[in-house]
This record gives C-alpha cells, sequence and structure tokens, in this order.
C-alpha cells in the first residue's frame, strides 16, 4: 500500500528555476532561452545552439565561426584516454564507453586544473563523437583512426568519422538538426541528475557523467533504440498494426509514444517526422516509414498517445546509417550542451538539492543484540 503523500516520480513538482528553456508551457511550447524550437530547427546549427545555451545569447556570426573553428581543435583524444577505450570489450554498451571515457578525461584534464566549467562544457561537446567513433573502429576493424577532420560541424565530423568519408550535405543537415531537437528538455531525468550532482559543488565530470548513466534507460534517452527495435521487426503496416495491437492488449508500453510533460503532441516529434520522411524517399524505402507512420496512427486511435522525439529519430537515424545502439550516444552528444547549461546555472544560484521522503517503515523497534536474535 502506498502510504505517501509525494507525486509519483516527482509527476507536476517543480523542482527549481530554469531560465533555459520551456517546455509544453501554454502559449510557449519548446523554447531555448526564448527561441522556439521550431525556429531554431530551420535557421540555426548545433554549435550556435550549444552557444546559446551556454552563452545565454545567439552568437555573432564572427563568433560562430571562430567557435566551430575552436570545437574542431579539441577533437583530439588523449594517448592515455584511447588506451583505455582500447581496453574496453568490444561488447560494452556504448553509453557505458561514453561514461567511462567522460569519467577518464575528468581524471585526465580535471576541472581543478584552472579550466572553467565553460571550456570543460567545450572539450566535452567536441570530444564526445571522437571518442565513440574511435572505441567504434578499434573494435569492429582494429583501426586506429584519425579523430581530427575537416569538418566544421559536429554532426559532420561524426558522420565523416563512423563512414569514413563525407556525409551529404541532407545527412549532415538530417544529423544538425537532430542534435538541435536534443540539445535540452528542462529538469528532464538527466539534467535533474546533473544538477544535484552539481549543487553538491562537485566536478563538471561527475555532474555528466551521472547525467550519462541517467540518460541510458529506457523510459529516457534508450527509447530511440527500443523505438527502433520494434519499427524494424515488422515486414509491412498490416503486420505493425496486428503486432502493436496484441502489445497493447498485453499491456506492453510502445516506447517511443507518450509524455511525462506533453499532453498532446511533442513538438519535437513533427520536426524529425519531416526529416525521417525526407530520408526515407532518398533511401527508396517502402517499409520503415510506412510502418512508423501505421503505429503512429493506430497508437493515436487506441490510446490517444502520440510520438515523442524518439520515435522518429529512430527510422531517420537508420536512414543515416548509423547503428541502432549509437542512437543514445547521439543523444549524449546533444544534450551535452543542456546539461553543461543547467550546471553552469545551477552553479551560479546553487543550494544544496535534498529533498525530503514520507516515511512507510515500520514504527520505532526495539533492537535486539545479535546473540539474542
Ligand atoms: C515517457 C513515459 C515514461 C511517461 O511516463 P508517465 O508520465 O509516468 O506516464 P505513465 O507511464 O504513468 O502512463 C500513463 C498512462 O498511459 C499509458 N502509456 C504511457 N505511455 C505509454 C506507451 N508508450 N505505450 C503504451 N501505454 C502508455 C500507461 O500505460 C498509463 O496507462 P494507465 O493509466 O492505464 O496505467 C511513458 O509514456 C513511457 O514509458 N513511454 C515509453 C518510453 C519512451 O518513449 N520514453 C521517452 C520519453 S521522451
Amino acid at each position: 500500500m502506498n502510504h505517501s503523500s509525494s507525486a509519483a516520480g516527482l509527476a507536476g513538482v517543480v523542482a527549481g528555476e530554469t531560465a533555459l528553456s520551456t517546455v509544453g508551457k501554454a502559449g510557449q511550447g519548446l523554447t531555448y532561452r526564448g527561441y522556439s524550437i521550431e525556429d531554431l530547427a530551420e535557421y540555426a546549427t548545433f554549435e550556435e545552439v550549444a552557444w546559446l545555451l551556454l552563452r545565454g545569447e545567439l552568437p555573432t556570426s564572427r563568433q560562430l565561426t571562430e567557435y566551430g573553428q575552436r570545437l574542431q581543435s579539441l577533437r583530439t583524444l588523449p594517448a592515455a584516454l584511447t588506451d583505455i577505450l582500447e581496453r574496453l570489450p568490444a561488447a560494452s554498451h556504448p553509453m557505458d564507453v561514453l561514461r567511462t571515457g567522460c569519467s577518464v578525461l575528468g581524471c585526465l584534464e580535471p576541472e581543478d586544473d584552472g579550466r572553467s566549467g565553460l571550456e570543460v562544457a567545450d572539450r566535452l561537446l567536441a570530444v564526445f563523437p571522437s571518442m565513440l567513433a574511435y572505441w567504434h573502429h578499434f573494435h569492429t576493424s582494429g583501426q586506429r583512426i584519425e579523430t581530427a577532420s575537416d569538418d566544421i560541424s559536429i554532426a559532420g565530423h561524426f558522420l565523416h568519422l563512423l563512414h569514413g568519408s563525407p556525409a551529404s550535405e541532407t545527412h549532415r543537415r538530417a544529423m544538425d538538426v537532430s542534435l538541435i531537437l536534443y540539445a535540452e528538455h528542462e529538469y528532464n531525468a538527466s539534467t535533474f541528475a546533473a544538477r544535484v550532482a552539481a549543487s553538491t559543488l562537485s566536478d563538471f565530470y561527475s555532474a555528466i557523467t551521472a547525467a550519462i548513466g541517467t540518460l541510458r534507460g529506457p523510459l529516457h534517452g534508450g527509447a530511440n533504440e527500443a523505438a527502433f527495435d520494434l519499427i524494424d521487426r515488422f515486414e509491412s503496416a498490416d503486420a505493425a498494426e496486428r503486432g502493436v495491437l496484441d502489445m497493447l492488449d498485453r499491456k506492453v508500453k510502445i516506447m517511443g509514444f507518450g509524455h511525462r510533460v506533453y499532453r498532446t503532441c511533442d513538438p519535437r516529434s513533427v520536426i524529425i517526422q519531416r526529416w525521417a520522411r525526407r530520408l526515407s524517399v532518398e533511401a527508396a524505402d517502402t517499409r520503415l516509414y510506412t510502418v512508423s507512420e501505421r503505429i503512429d496512427a493506430m497508437m493515436k486511435r487506441e490510446k490517444n498517445l502520440f510520438p515523442n522525439l524518439d520515435f522518429y529519430s529512430a527510422s531517420a537515424y537508420h536512414f543515416l546509417g548509423i547503428p541502432t545502439r549509437y542512437f543514445t550516444p547521439l543523444f549524449v552528444f546533444a544534450r551535452t550542451a543542456g546539461w553543461a547549461a543547467h550546471v553552469l546555472e545551477q552553479r551560479a544560484n546553487n543550494r544544496l538539492i535534498r529533498p525530503g521522503a514520507d516515511y512507510i517503515g515500520p514504527e520505532s523497534k526495539t533492537f535486539v543484540p545479535l546473540h539474542q536474535r
């Protein structure tokens, strides 16, 4: 029996303040520092959005160029880190690889060596794609890749490293938009974990490591991988309809649907769906996108549930040639901008985050010494 008066999962609880984003607020929708997600996904680049989140204003053209060059110069991995990436098992979960890589970098380039939080944030934004690509190539083909590249954008850089050749402009921009959509989302579970760690005055790397560990689960970041596994198992839209109906009958949750805060639609989903459709046409796909649309329609009909960002991201990423197990790591590349901005915001006006709990255990008991039990 639940005696608690607290909100399960802290649903609806306002746990603090932020100037970074609004999520599902009436009349505002999703905004980053006041700019609508629709405008950012249409007109901005991910680097521009990262600057906005971390520095508070949109960059000038010159600032953006210099920022791109700066991030580009921070992509190289220290030898001690590549050494450890090589020693990790090939079967490791890629999220464990990034979590470990982040921790290792915290030992090699600690914040208290005179680095500012902002410097660590930029380094992590620049280095996570290199880390994943290095580990990937070493463990799939034994290659020790060069992690520097001419690509200015993080999206182009990662796709280039992963595939070994520069991405087409459509693919690069599709990934860039996806990074913008995933960059920030208020007090979601992983961001909250980062803020809790930051509130103890811990270091930047610890906060980001906590966030990566929290993002890994299928109720949060892991949903895009689970959504792809679902879509990919059906040969046709009709088979998907039968299969998903059966899952709903068995009360199985359909990954990529529903949201804690949004009630009628996820504004990010509309944008990534357009990209998924465009990429599916380009790839002459006649199955995945059709299956996705059918599942979307029947979830609306059967449960009045809508797709969240993870659902159509799954097929978009597939068309970009990204292996399914890297979907959540891509979320890390993007959300590092939001996490880092929240850590800086928490530090700027810190108070230890330490909520209370309703006690539901036994009444006071008399202690029985060990020899009498
Ligand atoms: C995101 C999520 C965790 C939000 O959870 P929540 O706010 O705690 O909502 P609940 O899990 O309590 O769901 C409320 C109701 O909708 C149903 N529901 C919610 N999401 C569902 C889904 N994806 N598939 C089927 N039913 C779902 C629940 O079963 C529940 O029904 P009930 O009241 O009959 O028990 C939840 O929607 C979910 O698990 N979605 C799938 C995972 C996912 O896509 N995560 C990424 C989020 S961006």
